[in-house]
């Protein structure tokens, strides 16, 4: 799994729990951190294991390319690229996937199962399809990534499903069912996943009766 966050609190709370892949970022993400994104990128790298994922904008494909090789050229092998699965993006992911040394790349914004199958076919490495965005717009992220994960696995395309964009716990879990592969949550969905209020209410009961037994026995002789 993978933490969606550029803050490096979060970041680093995340990785101690010690199952973290990596880090995904997007222009939004980083907007929240205010600092230029060369900076914050080498922050997180420093403060983090894995793969990070850093987002190319802008809306042709001159635009997307030239900033494919601006994050390219901070020249960490640790970073991939997000690229738009929209047509100047898919013309960029052609033309990285045909040089030598092709980068790691994830198709982004995916909201349908006909991106998806371009995105297979595209050779991308990954999917980012956004789960909580699609339900917000009547569209079922559950079925796209199932359907997606059927073509994938029936085409023998490498292509991974990191499903992206959740508001809660069960979207995480109904995603993993439903055939994703991986998955990026925030730092908030992380927490509600590892602290659960009925296993805190038990190791409060354990601690305090643990606790309980150390004051009765200082009382019993050896
Ligand atoms: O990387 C995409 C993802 O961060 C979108 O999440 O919560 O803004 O819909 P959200």
């Amino acid at each position: 799994m993978f933490i969606d966050s550029a803050n490096l609190d979060e970041i680093r709370e995340g990785f101690s729990l010690g199952l973290l892949k990596g880090v995904t970022t997007n222009p939004s993400i980083l907007l929240k951190e205010g600092k230029r994104r060369g900076v914050i990128v080498k922050e997180i790298l420093d403060n983090s294991e894995g793969i990070v994922f850093v987002q190319a904008t802008g809306s042709s494909y001159e635009e997307i390319y030239a900033d494919c090789q601006e994050i390219l050229a901070y020249g960490n092998k640790r970073i991939a690229l997000k690229i738009p699965a929209n047509i100047p993006g898919f013309q960029v992911i052609n033309r990285l996937k045909n040089q030598n040394n092709a980068p790691i790349i994830l198709a982004t914004a995916i909201f349908s199962v006909d991106q998806s199958l371009l995105c297979g076919l595209a050779g991308c490495d990954y999917i980012a399809p956004y789960v909580n965005r699609m339900a917000n717009n009547n569209i079922n992220p559950y079925e796209v990534v199932n359907k997606t994960r059927k073509i994938y696995d029936d085409r023998g395309f490498s292509t991974k499903i990191l499903a992206a964009s959740f508001k809660n716990t069960n979207q995480v879990v109904d995603i993993f069912t439903a055939g994703a592969h991986t998955a990026t949550v925030s730092s908030d969905v992380l927490r509600s996943m590892a602290s659960k209020e009925l296993a805190s209410a038990s190791i409060s009961g354990f601690n305090r009766d643990w606790y309980e037994l150390q004051s009765r026995l200082e009382f019993v002789k050896e």
